[in-house]
């Protein structure tokens, strides 16, 4: 076997992250020798413990809330998508330079296309929030050609910012959370940090009915209150985010490996929780 390769995952909190166990998962299918952990990082301490853990030898860093956006700014390099989301939640280390990806709008569309066979083309979505996650979905979700994308956030100012980055992709708006109550549409994507930082996500109640899809990018040890506000209205219409979870890690597996791991058991395994 290889010398033993070392990752991490960075975000603040990171407490119930996932993210080492699926990437050992991987590695197994390839018998591919890491160590992968889950760093707890202080706001102020980002740049300087990446700079650490990559001159200490470490191969590749996943970035989770909230440091998506700095992750992007500090790299010295970043992907086409990156560049377009202004954010990033991998982070390489070639030739003494940092280079960031961002997996999130791959991972999401994947799971979406592949594990939900939910249909996007067409579909009038609302995506609530404006920050990294959010950032990370835009592009490919306006690609796959729905008839409009809302972002709707709690600092509406954001939300038109954010719009209007991706406007020439397609038909986006921003409003304010308080604006959409009147609206009718057919996925919602909480892109929020609500549910992560165990906070109030206030919604108008109007918003979902039993023939609206949600989806709640955010993954967590218990279901977060918009997976429990949503499943209130449309339990059949609903999931966390935990496939997108699965496959934006395929997807720096498959960066940082050069091989892409097989999703399906693994996701199977995690529904079933024959992994912990
Ligand atoms: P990340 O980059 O990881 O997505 P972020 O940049 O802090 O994290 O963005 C979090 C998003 O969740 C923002 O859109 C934030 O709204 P604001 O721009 O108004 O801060 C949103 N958010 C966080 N907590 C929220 C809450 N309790 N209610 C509504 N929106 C919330």
């Amino acid at each position: 076997m290889d010398k033993e390769k070392v990752f991490a995952v960075f975000g603040n909190p990171i407490k119930h992250s996932l993210s080492p166990v699926i990437h050992a998962a991987f590695a197994d299918q390839f018998s591919i020798s890491l160590k992968y952990t889950a760093e707890l990082i202080e706001s102020h301490d980002f740049e300087d413990s990446v700079e650490r853990f990559f001159a200490a030898g470490g191969c590749g860093i996943n970035v989770t809330v909230p440091f998506k956006s700095e992750a992007f700014q500090i790299a010295a390099k970043a992907s086409q998508r990156a560049n377009r989301a202004g954010a990033a939640n991998t982070l390489l280390s070639k030739k003494n330079a940092i280079e960031c990806d961002n997996t999130d709008g791959a991972g999401l569309v994947c799971d979406l296309k592949e594990n939900l066979s939910w249909v996007i083309k067409s579909k009038r979505i609302l995506v609530i929030g404006a920050g990294g996650a959010a950032q990370g979905i835009l592009e490919v979700l306006l690609k796959e050609d729905p008839a409009y994308i809302h972002i709707a956030n709690r600092t509406k100012s954001k939300a038109i910012d954010l719009a209007r980055q991706f406007s020439d992709l397609g038909s986006v708006e921003g409003a304010g959370i308080d604006d959409i109550a009147s609206e009718n549409y057919d996925l919602v994507f909480n892109a929020t940090s609500a549910g992560v930082k165990q906070e109030p996500l206030s919604l108008p109640t109007s918003l979902v009915n039993e023939k609206v899809c949600c989806y709640d990018l955010a993954y967590g040890s218990a279901p977060t209150e918009f997976i429990n506000w949503a499943a209130e209205r449309n339990p059949m219409g609903l999931t966390d985010g935990l496939g997108m979870l699965v496959e934006q890690a395929a997807e720096s597996f498959y960066l940082w490996h050069g091989v892409r791991p097989n999703t399906k058991l693994l996701l199977n395994q995690l529904r079933t929780n024959q992994l912990s």
